[in-house]
């Protein structure tokens, strides 16, 4: 058997790091939102570890929806424009407290786009939550309410990450060594 982890050159958050984070955001956005009628929307598919990790660390009633959506342009994304909605979400928003579950914040662009369209639904409040962020890559002005950990401006893979839609199946956030990209 030749495991994922042959592929990776460097960890960056290990899986203890992740555990520990997770339990604390998911206590934060407990307290946070007592007594609101919490709706988590974890984008796809990026976000399904993370999701699965955080909806059991928030101890209190909440709702949980899924959508897909991808930014127009691809690799040449801008801050204009529009969010396509490639699977749009089965719950009203009407009231609802709405937590944007995201694997990683790194444009920002998607998110910046994805936003003012809820918004136009009439929620209660949108507010984002991001296990990784990659600062140094912004373009668009846009930051998480609650945020795991920063990393560097490197691709990074695991815990939810693909690269090719491979290793999103790896327990830690790691980069991959180059010879991975070449082959
Ligand atoms: P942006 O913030 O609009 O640029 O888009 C962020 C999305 O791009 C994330 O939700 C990821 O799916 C993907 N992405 C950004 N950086 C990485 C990375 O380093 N590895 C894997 N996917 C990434
Ligand atoms: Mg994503």
């Amino acid at each position: 058997m030749k495991a994922m982890d042959e592929d990776i050159l460097q960890v960056l958050v290990t899986e203890e790091q992740l555990k520990a984070k997770v339990q604390q955001l998911g206590e934060q956005i407990s307290r946070d939102y007592e007594g609101k009628d919490l709706l988590l929307v974890s984008i796809l598919k990026g976000s399904v570890v993370f999701m699965a990790d955080i909806m059991r660390a928030i101890k209190i009633p909440s709702a949980i929806d899924f959508m897909v959506v991808s930014s127009y342009g691809g690799a040449n994304t801008t801050t204009t424009g529009l969010v396509k909605i490639i699977k749009d979400l089965d719950s009203d928003l009407s009231g609802k407290d709405v937590l944007i579950v995201e694997d990683i914040l790194d444009t920002g662009v998607t998110l910046s786009k994805l936003v003012p369209m809820l918004k136009m639904r009439r929620p209660n409040s949108v507010k984002i939550c991001a296990i990784l962020d990659k600062p140094e890559r912004r373009k668009a002005d846009i930051h998480a309410d609650y945020l795991g950990f920063q990393v560097p401006d490197e691709f990074v893979v695991g815990y939810g990450l693909d690269y090719d839609e491979k290793y999103r199946n790896l327990p830690y956030v790691g980069v991959l060594k180059p010879e991975v990209y070449s082959k």
